[in-house]
């Protein structure tokens, strides 16, 4: 490495050592490990020698799909695939429905195998402080797959907040909304409570708030008041339902199609928050962000997915007159799955911290663990998270 490539490895993308091949198994191969996979075989120091799915058969017809060959499949859960050292794995990205991700991070951590764990981190703040501990005592990477913070538009949101440009933050409203969208084309692991645990305020809330609480610095969450229904996708008539000729897709529905809460945080900052995969509005609002010099609009979108739904104003006074200033749309030149995948490799290979930090993904998971329990008990509640 000569001149200015030389720097290449301080920099976020580093230089891509070939030689020193990652060995990668996936854990749960449905729907979203087709883009990990993708994301994978794009990158030259990779080798996927296994993968594994509670569906028999599932894992193999999944690399003959994605035309990865010798890769070990033969395995009934991801125990069997991690207990088999032959395969010397060095990660894992664990891509099953949320109720099963704890108990596969918990074993691959502690088998020696860092993990890139799918969002949301899991179902409860108590499972996801068992991940936490799994991942201090182990010493092993674990970054949660929050791609959206990755975007150029996203980190332009934090930069705005810590320039001082907005002054001090008091208040947030965050959020999205579908009007007609609970996940069922693919089946019904999003809806059913043994297989996803919470539905909407999980499936896309954790992005809504994560936006947010990165670009704040993740102040730790104290109370929450919340509130979540199931109106839609427990109606046989719903329309979607309708449309695809599932209306016994009512009866399994077990989650939540949307859910709001006020969110009290250290340092004096209040979250008001609402989500939904299903609402009679066409939107539930755009993300605010107030400060005592300025305040930040961030766009929502019809399918609220993490994605930022156009330029963004900041509005504040400028001598003695109310201005809105549009902050332009920035160009994301890499595919963000892309950058997902790359900088966990990156934190393997170079013992990095972790992109996404379970440090900080534990403040989400606690909020939407207090969110579900507020709403079940019908009043507010204290978050108190167990030292890790
Ligand atoms: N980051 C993103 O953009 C994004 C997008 C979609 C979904 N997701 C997340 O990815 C996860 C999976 O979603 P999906 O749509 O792929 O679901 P899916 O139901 O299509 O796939 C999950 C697969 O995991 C398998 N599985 C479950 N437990 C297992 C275990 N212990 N061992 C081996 N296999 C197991 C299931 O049999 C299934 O095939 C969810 O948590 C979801 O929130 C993330």
């Amino acid at each position: 490495m000569a001149g200015l490539d030389a720097f290449k490895f301080n920099q976020e993308t580093k230089t891509v050592d070939a030689a020193k091949k990652v060995r990668i198994g996936i854990i749960g191969t449905g729907w979203i490990a087709d883009s990990h996979i993708r994301s994978y075989k794009k990158q030259p120091d990779v080798e996927i020698v296994a993968g594994c799915d509670l569906i028999p058969g599932k894992a193999e017809a999944f690399f003959k799909k994605h035309e990865v060959e010798g890769v070990k499949t033969d395995y009934a859960s991801h125990k069997e695939m991690l207990d088999d050292e032959s395969l010397q794995l060095d990660a894992v990205s664990i891509c099953t429905y949320n109720r099963q991700h704890a108990i596969p991070a918990i074993y691959a951590l502690k088998k020696g195998v860092h993990v890139l764990l799918e969002k949301p981190m899991c179902v409860t703040l108590e499972e996801a402080v068992e991940i936490c501990r799994a991942e201090k005592e182990t010493g092993k990477i674990l970054s949660i797959g929050f791609q959206p913070r990755l975007d150029a538009n996203m980190k332009m949101i934090k930069r705005i907040v810590e320039s001082g440009e907005l002054g001090q933050v008091y208040y947030i409203q965050t959020g999205g909304g579908r009007r007609r969208g609970i996940p069922t084309p693919f089946g019904t692991t999003f809806i059913e409570d043994e297989t996803a645990g919470l539905g909407a305020l999980a499936d896309i809330g954790c992005y809504s708030l994560d936006m947010v609480l990165n670009a704040i610095g993740y102040p730790k969450p104290l109370t929450v008041s919340g509130y979540k229904s199931a109106f839609f996708g427990t109606d046989p008539n719903y329309s979607n339902y309708v449309k695809t000729g599932h209306p016994e897709y009512a009866k399994k529905f077990g989650v939540d199609d949307f859910a709001a809460a006020f969110i009290r945080l250290e340092g004096g900052i209040v979250l008001d928050f609402r989500i939904s995969w299903a609402m009679n509005m066409d939107t539930s609002g755009d993300t605010l962000i107030l400060g005592t010099k300025a305040g930040l609009r961030i766009p929502s979108t019809e399918c609220w997915n993490g994605t930022i739904g156009g330029p963004m104003t900041i509005y504040r006074e400028l001598a003695g007159e109310q201005i809105s200033v549009p902050v332009p749309v920035l160009e994301q030149k890499e595919g963000l799955f892309d950058c997902k995948i790359r900088s966990f490799l990156d934190a393997c290979k170079y013992n990095l911290p972790a992109p996404v930090p379970s440090s900080q993904i534990l403040y989400n998971q606690a909020i939407l663990d207090g969110i579900a329990r507020s709403s079940e008990l019908g009043r507010e509640v204290e978050i108190h998270i167990p030292e890790i």
